[in-house]
C-alpha cells in the first residue's frame, strides 16, 4: 500500500526526532561518564600534592565526613597511614578560603594545599603554591614540636610569616591548620574506625 504523503512527511518527521533525541542521549552519556572521570583524577591529583607516604587503597573513596570536615584516609596494606583532611575557614580577608591538610599517624603535617579562595591578587593569593612557598612551611610541623602559642603569625607572637601589609590571609590559614591538627588528635581514633 503507497502511504499518502501527510503521513509519509509525519513518519519522517517521527523518525528525525527519534534520532536527535537518541544522539543527544548518547552524547550527554558519554560526557557524563568523562566529566565523572576528570573529576576524580583532579581530586586524585589534589590528595597525591599533600601525601608524601606510600599508600595502596582507593584514596578518593575510603572517605568520611566528620564535623563538617571531608576526610580522606590513606591506607598501607590495610593500615592507616594518613588522613587528609578538606576543611573551610571563613576568616579570609574575601570570605571562604577551602584546603587540604594532610596529616600522618604521628600528627605530623604532610602538607597543605589550597583548593579554593576569593583572596586579593598579589596580596592574600600567596597562599597559593603556584604564587609563592609559603604554604610549604607547614611541611614536617606538627603541634608536638613547640608550645601552642607560637602556631600563630608572627604579627600574633607565632612563628609564621604573614605577607607584607596583608596579614589577615596567612593568620586565616595558620589558624585553620591548627585547629585541623587539634581535631586529628581528638579524633584520630573515630576517623580510622
Ligand atoms: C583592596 C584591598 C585588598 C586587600 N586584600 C587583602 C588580602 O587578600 N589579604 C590580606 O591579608 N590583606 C588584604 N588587604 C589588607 C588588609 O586590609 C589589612 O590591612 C592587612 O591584612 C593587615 O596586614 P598588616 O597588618 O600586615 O598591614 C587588602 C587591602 C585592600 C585595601
Amino acid at each position: 500500500m503507497k502511504l499518502s504523503s501527510p503521513i509519509t512527511a509525519a513518519i519522517r518527521v517521527g523518525l528525525f526526532s527519534f534520532m536527535i533525541v537518541a544522539l543527544v542521549s548518547l552524547v550527554y552519556h558519554a560526557s557524563k561518564d568523562k566529566i565523572a572521570e576528570n573529576e576524580y583524577l583532579d581530586l586524585l591529583h589534589s590528595l597525591q600534592a599533600v601525601l608524601s607516604d606510600s599508600y595502596d587503597n582507593d584514596l578518593v573513596n575510603d572517605v568520611i565526613q566528620l564535623q563538617a570536615r571531608t576526610i580522606y584516609r590513606a591506607r598501607q596494606a590495610g593500615q592507616p597511614v594518613a588522613a587528609i583532611i578538606k576543611t573551610n575557614t571563613p576568616h579570609g580577608y574575601n570570605g571562604d578560603i577551602q584546603l587540604l591538610i594532610a596529616l600522618n599517624m604521628e600528627g605530623r603535617i604532610m602538607g597543605v594545599r589550597i583548593l579554593r579562595h576569593k583572596e586579593t591578587p598579589g596580596l592574600g593569593d600567596k597562599i597559593e603554591l603556584k604564587k609563592s612557598t609559603w604554604i610549604l612551611n607547614f611541611t614536617q610541623e606538627s603541634l608536638a614540636d613547640n608550645d601552642l602559642s607560637l602556631w600563630a603569625v608572627k604579627r600574633d607572637g607565632g612563628l609564621f610569616d604573614q605577607f607584607t601589609g596583608a596579614t589577615i590571609t596567612p593568620r586565616a590559614i595558620v589558624n585553620e591548620v591548627k585547629k585541623t591538627a587539634l581535631f586529628f588528635q581528638q579524633n584520630q581514633q573515630s576517623i580510622f574506625e
